[in-house]
């Protein structure tokens, strides 16, 4: 099945070609220049930006590939959660090409989205854990097919790549921040008691980084040596507290996620994969943590490579086509759904 993929959630507008679970052609486009002044995404800027390049990165995907819009069979949008104006903005598009076409129009779970990325790389195996991190989310899932999800924990506040870009804006590391903490992280050893793991002794499985994120902030106001007066990312890799700083926040985080998800895997003994996406998905630790986790667990890990992790549109035409291909679309009425809000599964027959 060819499946046209629109991604406009958040700070990336991208168009992207799947056909049969191959990625055909993508056009990307991040909008972190448009934001950078301002250290983090202006929904309105967003939702304006998304306008205005989606019609001409579509025009290159057709011209690139050499697919024409009547050859489509579905069209896959995401639809939230994100930032409201701009899923407005792919969802018109996407409903625009369905009208103008005839192909079958599809509205994605973002979420799902990210997690069923790594089809396009490796294939997928179900019963799963599932460990969604990003920078508006961090949940668990029990995944019992690639369209049964069931939620296991999620964060009560703070998502953690909230927590890395909050701490990096208060650092004056230049936008994203999740990514720079990561890099200076690699240039020290951490320390394992310079922040608290927060939220880990009880049973539960949801996560708290609130706590972390105002401990990191509390210890850079004690130490304002650690904020760079201007976004110089090179007199930043100089600075061996600050890489101290960092790769003590990425331990702290990569332990969390450890100890919930250890968790989550003893509720869910009938796993057979473990499955890690997301933005946060690319960061170093996290992705070493999660390999021992598999590996202690005898479990296959499933983890897109760097590009999948964070925002794409090759991963909303992936989901997409899986949807399309139980037999689930949606009507010219579908609705894009906010943050906060929880996505209906509103599909037609
Ligand atoms: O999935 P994503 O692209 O967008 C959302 O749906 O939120 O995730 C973006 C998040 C941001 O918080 C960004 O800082 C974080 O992923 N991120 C990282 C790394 N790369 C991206 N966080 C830590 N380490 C990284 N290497
Ligand atoms: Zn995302």
């Amino acid at each position: 099945m060819l499946v046209l993929g629109i991604e406009s959630s958040c700070d990336e507008t991208g168009v992207a070609l799947v056909r049969d679970g191959r990625l055909v052609a993508q056009q990307l486009a991040t909008q972190i220049a448009a934001h950078a002044v301002f250290g983090g995404v202006v929904p309105e800027i967003a939702s304006r930006e998304h306008l205005r390049l989606l019609p001409g990165l579509c025009r290159t995907l057709f011209a690139e590939s050499g697919v024409a819009p009547t050859d489509l069979e579905g069209i896959a949008v995401s639809r939230g959660p994100g930032l409201l104006g701009g899923l407005l903005v792919g969802v018109a598009v996407a409903k625009s090409l369905a009208l103008a076409t005839g192909a079958a129009l599809v509205g994605v779970d973002h979420l799902m989205a990210h997690l069923l990325a790594p089809r396009l790389e490796q294939g997928l195996l179900f019963p799963a854990v599932g460990l969604l991190v990003s920078g508006g989310h961090t949940h668990t899932y029990r995944l019992r097919s690639a369209v049964a999800f069931e939620l296991l924990g999620r964060t009560l506040d703070d998502a953690a790549g909230e927590c890395f870009d909050k701490v990096a804006k208060r650092l004056n590391l230049p936008y994203p921040g999740g990514r720079r903490i990561d890099e200076l992280a690699d240039r020290a050893e951490p320390d394992p008691n310079l922040f608290p793991l927060a939220y880990v002794d009880n049973q539960s499985l949801d996560f708290s980084f609130s706590g972390l994120k105002t401990a990191v902030m509390t210890y850079v106001d004690a130490h304002p040596e650690l904020v760079r007066p201007h976004m110089d990312a090179g007199e930043a890799a100089r600075d061996s507290h600050l890489a101290r700083v960092c790769a003590s926040l990425n331990f702290v985080i990569g332990e969390t996620l450890r100890i919930k998800v250890r968790r989550a895997l003893a509720r869910v003994p009938e796993a057979r994969a473990l499955v890690v996406a997301g933005g946060v998905a690319a960061n170093s630790r996290v992705r070493r943590v999660m390999a021992e986790l598999a590996g202690e667990h005898g479990l296959r890990l499933v983890m897109p490579s760097l590009p999948l992790c964070t925002d794409n549109a090759a991963m909303v035409a992936a989901a997409g086509e899986v949807l399309l291909a139980h037999g689930l679309r949606h009507g010219l009425d579908l609705d894009a759904v906010p943050r906060g809000r929880k996505i209906p599964w509103d599909f037609v027959a």
